[in-house]
């Protein structure tokens, strides 16, 4: 029997998930959660590089964390914690800082676009507006992954370089310190499938820097303007229609069960319903699948719910684990 492995990711904080983050990610996060040890954390300190607003912070942390709770995550299962609430993080971070070379962290693809954007505005400081902490981030992220000596970390494709490098810094440890302790080399778990996307209501992938999302827990008044904006063409209702062209029946496949998805399929492709009645038919199932979890989010959010207790106990768990990784790690480089 292969051992369980331990899975890792860091949630960013900002702002409410929509329907492609909840299929692309928190989904597939959920299942793995049913076969492995998991740790899924807010990274409110990574967050704090770019939101200097406490009120939003504060809200943001406990949004995202009830999101994941509402859709299921269960906190028995899956430690659910603040990246903040384990100084050894940060500790580690430093550690690891005097190991990373820094010619590494000016290719990182971040730290590069951000002096891309000034180059290309004629900002003559390539490194205006760019702090150390954008600057560290991959390092923080190391720090994130190696504390609690992650075998794998479930990410977007956009995080490749984030987990190659810290397998680099993790090398770099190793080599230096590895016979007295040597960190597990992750790996990192990339979505299959680059078409698998959802599409937004502009038939685009649905994306927050496009502005087309459908956010998880709307309200089932706004929920439903939203599904009726999605374009469609002026094919009639009698007249027979492909499926596969339109963004509204993509959606449908997605969040409907099979029957009801060949139902409508065989439907369109003989004519005689029209795009209206199929927008209605999503708006029934979205708010069939997110009615529920939208009750239990709003319960969750209220001041004074379990959730800061969850994300308290989730803290004191992965914790034990982040201080027994220091105890080793200090002790390998002499100090201790
Ligand atoms: N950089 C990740 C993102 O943008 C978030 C993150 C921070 C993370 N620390 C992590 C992901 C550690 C995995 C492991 O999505």
């Amino acid at each position: 029997m292969a051992a369980t492995k331990t899975y890792l990711t860091g949630i960013q904080t900002s702002g409410m998930p929509h329907l492609g983050n909840y299929v692309g990610a928190i989904k597939p996060a959920l299942e793995a959660a049913e076969s492995n040890d998991t740790l899924y954390f807010l990274a409110d300190y990574h967050a704090l590089d770019s939101v200097k607003d406490p009120e939003k912070l504060r809200h943001d942390v406990r949004s995202v964390a009830a999101t994941w709770l509402a859709c299921g995550l269960d906190p028995e299962r899956t430690l659910l914690y603040r990246q903040s609430a384990i100084p050894e993080v940060f500790e580690l971070a430093t550690i690891l800082s005097s190991v990373t070379a820094k010619g590494l962290m000016n290719r990182a693809h971040a730290y590069k676009a951000a002096r891309d954007r000034n180059a290309e505005a004629g900002v003559e400081d390539l490194d205006a507006g760019v702090n150390m902490g954008l600057f560290n981030y991959p390092v923080l992220m190391a720090a994130d992954i190696l504390v609690m000596a992650a075998d794998v970390v479930p990410v977007g494709r956009d995080q490749r370089q984030h987990i190659e490098y810290t397998a680099d810094i993790a090398g770099s440890f190793n080599h230096i310190y590895g016979s007295s302790y040597a960190f597990p080399i992750p790996q990192g778990a990339y979505p299959e499938g680059e078409g698998s996307m959802l599409p937004g209501i502009d038939g685009r992938k649905m994306s927050k820097s496009y502005d087309n999302h459908i956010p998880l827990f709307l309200p089932a008044g706004r929920l439903k303007k939203l599904v009726r904006r999605i374009p469609t063409d002026s094919t009639p209702v009698e007249a027979p229609k492909d499926p596969d062209s339109s963004a509204v029946f993509q959606l449908l496949s997605h969040f409907a069960d099979e029957e009801r998805t060949a139902a409508a399929r065989k439907r369109l492709e003989q004519g005689g319903m029209g795009w209206g009645e199929l927008k209605n038919e999503l708006f029934e199932v979205l708010d069939a699948t997110f009615g529920p979890m939208r009750e239990r989010y709003d319960a969750l959010m209220e001041p004074g719910s379990e959730l800061d207790g969850i994300l308290a106990d989730g803290a004191a768990r992965a914790r034990e684990r982040a201080r027994a990784t220091l105890a080793r790690v200090r002790s390998a480089i002499g100090i201790a």
